[in-house]
């Protein structure tokens, strides 16, 4: 059985989605780490009975800010890291650290649109097919091999919040069966 840790930085919808079906598995969240104080994945940890770490990037560098997270996930032992919807870029030498062991999810179907806006640059660039990509993470925005895409063919005129719904959903589904499966992989 595995430990996992997820990395948020604002709403949380993904972190409490993986972290809904991961309870129901043999395996065990071990924390929650986010570096906004305020983040609402906060109170979703509490209610899910996950601890949880606020690790601030400010008025410090990223080196000591990632010593910090790399302490906790020592404590934690934590052997999977998932990154959902986690704002920083992490530095090569934190995922060469944990090098196959981070992993990341996209609101497009990459290569298109890394960083951020994806969705609505997905929906303005007039593509017909819309998703989602779960990928390793290489110290990159967005780059590192892909483990699963899902996609959908966008409905003429079909508004933008029924185009996030759909990605949103998609997402809920898949990345906790990705993570499920490297939980259960991992040696
Ligand atoms: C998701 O769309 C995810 O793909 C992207 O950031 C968003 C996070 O949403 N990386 P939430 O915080 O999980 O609700």
């Amino acid at each position: 059985m595995a430990r996992l840790a997820i990395f948020a930085s604002g709403n949380g919808s993904n972190f409490q989605a993986i972290a809904e079906e991961i309870q129901k598995t043999g395996h065990t969240i071990s924390c929650l780490i986010c570096d906004r104080k305020k983040a609402y994945s906060f109170e979703r940890a509490k209610n899910l009975g996950i601890k949880s770490y606020y690790v601030p990037y400010f008025e410090r560098s990223k080196e000591a800010a990632e010593q910090e997270i790399a302490e906790i996930i020592e404590k934690e032992k934590a052997d999977i890291i998932a990154l959902a919807g986690f704002m920083r870029i992490l530095s090569h030498q934190f995922v060469e650290k944990y090098k196959n062991r981070i992993v990341n999810i996209h609101p497009s179907l990459l290569p298109k649109y890394p960083g951020t806006g994806a969705i609505e640059k997905s929906y303005n660039s007039g593509d017909e097919e819309l998703g989602i990509t779960i990928h390793y993470v290489d110290g990159g925005v967005d780059t590192g091999p892909i483990i699963r895409q899902e996609s959908f063919k966008r409905k003429f005129n079909e508004p933008l919040e029924e185009i996030e719904k759909k990605i949103h959903n998609l997402e809920y589904t898949a990345y906790p069966e990705v993570i499920k499966n490297l939980l259960d992989s991992y040696q």
